[in-house]
């Protein structure tokens, strides 16, 4: 059999871009503004700030050279280093199932909006329009399927095409035309008159919201943002070159996930108090579909600003979303040797029924009776979209980035690690000896003290 080269990236700026792609999505617009909100805002911040430097930032460091390493997907990556620690690579991939699963019901929400900007941007009219607009469309119990079957279909269309080239082209003009975007919408939005009012609950640290809800959350959010956890970076970091330096490029992906993810707050949470008060927070993850509409409302050109806008979005979500389908699609492929295509359909089909469970259980939150669908009711238990978020966010990933530590510190240790980062001693990592202990140590002890508050107060799941 002829020996295939592995690709790699072109660049190192590429290689950067295309993992902040990944990371970049819609956990920054959609899911980190609403959380701010629940979690009191300046408290979550900090709680955040601290569990991306700390934690995030050298498991993502343990992932990328176990990808380097190993020059394989996450399976086979972690197999080839101790054949007993596979099945942490599985839990990566159900998680990542269920992940796209929502993924891409959110996906097509976005696809909607752009859809409605093309087509002249009306909402309607009314005090609260921007509201109901979102409320109605996603309790719809039919639409939001096919948006999010759309979403669903264009992920596998680039996927089977095998886009490993087309990524990091792509992503490298994407990336900084969503944050030039993004920084002028914040522009916008602090300057408007009362949003005063939302910046003081952003930057106001109340001691009492240092609690446990908000490290749990702070930690889901975090390892989801960053893609930590489940393996994405060791595939991406299975593409990058021996001589290039992982640790100033996962300093970087933190920095620009991170910052996008405050641009994204700076954007949202005024407006929300400038047009609804402090009782807007409780609109979770709606914030960028409810509030930004209307500030592209207020100002002239603001329908174009709009339509592009949720533009970048579509596209850091489809990079987002393309890189969870690609790990599970990866996986299927060089372990059952299946060709692509047939791993994407063999993939969507079980993807799609989830996707209409998540979809069709807004409906039900929200009192729409769908009989022959009654979670809500039937089992006396949360929605579903709201289990699936949780399951996710506060647990999967977590006990995925606990794996990571584990197998890096005490199987695979981190002295070998250490060796790869450095490329045998070519590029210094003055910080190893921290790093070692933050792996081995005290990265493992957070998360299994944030999951035993989790699990053990049935708090975070319920
Ligand atoms: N990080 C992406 C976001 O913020 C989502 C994502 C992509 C992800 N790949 C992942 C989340 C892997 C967890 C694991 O939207």
């Amino acid at each position: 059999m002829v020996q295939q080269k592995r690709s790699q990236w072109a660049s190192n700026l590429g290689f950067i871009l295309a993992a902040a792609g990944s990371a970049v999505g819609l956990g920054n617009i959609w899911k980190f503004p609403g959380k701010v909100g629940a979690g009191g805002g300046g408290a979550f911040l900090l709680c955040y700030v601290v569990i991306v430097a700390l934690i995030g930032f050298p498991i993502m460091l343990a992932e990328l050279s176990v990808g380097r390493r190993t020059q394989k997907n996450m399976v086979g990556a972690f197999r080839s280093l101790n054949p007993k620690w596979a099945f942490a690579g599985k839990i990566g991939l159900v998680t990542l199932f269920v992940i796209m699963s929502y993924y891409s019901v959110v996906g097509g929400w976005v696809l909607k909006y752009i859809w409605v900007y093309l087509t002249g941007g009306d909402f309607g009219t009314g005090a609260t329009v921007y509201q109901d607009y979102f409320t109605d469309f996603i309790t719809d119990p039919g639409e939001p399927l096919l948006w999010g079957l759309v979403f669903l279909v264009m992920t596998i269309f680039v996927v089977v095409k095998g886009v490993s080239k087309g990524i990091e082209k792509v992503s490298k003009v994407l990336m900084p035309c969503l944050f030039l975007l993004l920084v002028g919408i914040c522009i916008r939005a602090v300057t408007l008159p009362g949003a005063s009012e939302g910046l003081k609950f952003m930057f106001t640290v109340k001691m009492e919201d240092f609690n446990g809800d908000t490290w749990v959350m702070a930690l889901g959010q975090a390892f989801f943002s960053l893609s930590v956890g489940m393996g994405i970076l060791v595939t991406y970091g299975s593409y990058v070159p021996k001589e290039e330096n992982l640790v100033k490029s996962a300093a970087w992906i933190c920095v620009l996930d991170t910052g996008v993810a405050f641009l994204a707050a700076l954007a949202i949470i005024p407006v929300v108090f400038v047009t609804l008060g402090a009782d807007g927070l409780g609109m979770g993850g709606g914030f960028a579909f409810m509030a930004l509409p209307e500030v592209f409302a207020g100002f002239a050109g603001g329908k174009i600003f709009g339509l592009v806008f949720f533009l970048l979005l579509f596209l850091a979500a489809l990079t987002s979303a393309i890189s969870i389908l690609e790990s599970c699609v990866a996986f299927l492929t060089e372990e059952f040797h299946m060709s692509r295509l047939k791993a994407s359909i063999l993939l969507a089909v079980p993807m799609s029924l989830l996707s209409a469970g998540y979809s069709l259980s807004q409906s039900e939150a929200r009192g729409i009776n769908l009989p022959w669908f009654d979670f809500t009711n039937g089992f006396q238990m949360l929605p579903m979209n709201a289990v699936m978020e949780k399951f996710t966010d506060n647990l999967m990933i977590p006990v995925g980035a606990l794996c990571f530590c584990l197998f890096v510190g005490w199987s695979w240790k981190t002295t070998q690690a250490v060796r790869e980062i450095e490329n045998d001693g070519a590029k210094p990592f003055p910080l190893r000896g921290l790093w070692s202990v933050m792996m081995k140590y005290i990265a493992p002890v957070v998360i299994i003290l944030i999951l035993f508050f989790t699990i053990g107060k049935g708090e975070g799941l319920s």
